[in-house]
């Protein structure tokens, strides 16, 4: 039996799925059943860099999902429109969807899970997190049986790339940037990745598969790494410890709360110390870690992104839903641990109510008995701290780096308004979290 695969556009990640599709040989015999039926293009007559029968292409996206002859959709255009109409319209004609748009998941998962449910198709998602690397399977299925207490992650492979740098070379992120954008690495558009957004849709996504329930994409905290300077990431490795972009999901509550799950999500510049797991990921590639109970640790790690990474997601969810196809089985909507009968809830608690180590830069005057009025402010607020280094001083100026032990919020923050209301204290310059 041939299975009719449609592509929505033929980028990046479609050329690599188109040319995963035209060389089957020793690959998983099912790819060899699959075949390229209509693909949905802005501009027909782009050099592309594979070789396909210019028939297929055609610029009404629409065409493709009508298409008699195509059994699954595969979304890979991105953007938030019409790609959300496109695969609703797929669900809706009881055509199969694999996507790899976190925008789009991120935002409107829900109302695209609760239509699979009712039409009873898949929409597979494994390319929207983590390129390359199998974790949205492992969240649904090979770790369902656990308590899930945290997911965090590298998830974004451009600011990787530029932290690494930064850590290496002491550069300026700005000139990292520019180097990045020369180089392919970064869009001539950065602002998704590195003010945090691409992170951000891609931890709610994992949060929601983690915890069981729908995660509000707009309410999570997000900072990217675009004010971050170079003197932090200088000091940080000075005090042992690596900047990473992290996207962190954590339950706070107990498991048996009767107010459902409440989740600390967030992504943010964040101090990881160089023994940690994901410390010793570097440059484009992602790694997620999942901790659970009974499981412990699991990490995923590989390539984040990328036509042929993104491709092998893509094409392994073409496959799942081929192979169900191919022994008789029906489609079983969205996924039975994802069907929207079966969510929890899920919400996000209030920011003030978690607890962080912190790393706080200060400048301040260079006076005798500074460090100690700065100790004291944390201490009479019950916010102690692990260590309090001052590390450079120029006329007049001192710089005091401060890393606090794992306080509440609302504890810290109160610190540190007392804190800047000293005298001699001119500005805080930093303040990022650390693990
Ligand atoms: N690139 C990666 O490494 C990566 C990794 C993981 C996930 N993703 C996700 O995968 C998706 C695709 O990314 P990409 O990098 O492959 O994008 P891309 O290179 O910009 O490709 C987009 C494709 O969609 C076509 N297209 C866009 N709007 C269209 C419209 N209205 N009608 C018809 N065709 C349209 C474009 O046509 P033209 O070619 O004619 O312009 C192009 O072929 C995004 O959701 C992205 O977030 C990408």
């Amino acid at each position: 039996m041939t299975i009719g695969v449609g592509l929505l556009g033929l980028g990046t990640v479609g050329s690599g799925v188109a040319a995963i599709l035209a060389s089957p040989q020793g690959r998983h015999p099912l790819v060899a059943a699959l075949a390229l039926r209509r693909v949905a293009v802005r501009d027909p007559a782009r050099p592309r860099s594979v070789d396909l029968d210019p028939a297929l292409l055609v610029t009404d996206p629409a065409a493709v999902v009508d298409d008699p002859d195509v059994d699954i959709v595969v979304e890979v255009m991105g953007g938030l429109e019409p790609a959300r109409t496109l695969i609703l319209r797929a669900i809706a004609a009881g055509k199969p969807v694999v996507t790899a748009n976190k925008a789009v998941i991120a935002r409107y998962g829900e109302e695209i899970a609760a239509a699979a449910e009712k039409q009873g198709v898949y929409v597979l998602i494994e390319a929207a997190v983590g390129g390359g690397i199998p974790i949205i399977e492992p969240l649904k299925q090979s770790l369902g049986g656990n308590r899930i207490h945290r997911v965090s992650g590298i998830i974004n492979g451009t600011t990787n790339y530029i932290l690494s740098r930064m850590a290496e070379e002491g550069a300026a992120y700005g000139d990292v940037l520019a180097d990045a954008q020369r180089l392919g690495y970064a869009e001539a558009d950065p602002a998704a990745d590195v003010q945090g957004g691409d992170a951000a849709d891609k931890i709610a996504i994992l949060a929601g598969l983690a915890f069981g329930g729908p995660v509000p994409r707009a309410g999570i905290p997000t900072e990217g790494i675009d004010r971050l300077k170079a003197r932090d990431v200088t000091y940080a490795a000075q005090l042992g410890f690596v900047v990473k972009l992290l996207a962190v999901a954590e339950r706070i509550n107990e498991h048996d709360q009767a107010e459902g799950i409440q989740l600390d999500v967030r992504v943010h510049p964040t101090l990881l110390p160089k023994h940690h797991p994901l410390a010793g990921v570097h440059g484009v590639n992602n790694a997620i870690l999942v901790e659970g109970e009974p499981v412990g640790q699991v990490m995923f790690f590989g390539p984040g992104a990328g036509a042929g990474p993104t491709a092998s997601a893509v094409v392994a969810d073409i496959l799942n839903i081929a192979g169900i196809r191919q022994v008789g089985g029906a489609d079983a909507g969205l996924d039975p641990l994802l069907a929207a009968s079966s969510w929890r809830p899920v919400s996000l608690a209030d920011a003030s109510l978690a607890s962080h180590r912190n790393y706080v830069r200060l400048q301040t005057r260079d006076e005798a008995g500074v460090i100690g009025r700065i100790g004291t402010c944390f201490g009479t607020r019950g916010v102690s701290i692990q260590s309090i280094v001052q590390f450079e001083a120029t006329e007049g100026s001192a710089e005091i780096v401060v890393i606090t032990h794992q306080v509440r919020e609302s504890s810290f923050r109160d610190a540190l308004a007392a804190i800047t209301a000293l005298e001699e204290v001119q500005r805080v310059a930093a303040c990022l979290r650390t693990l």
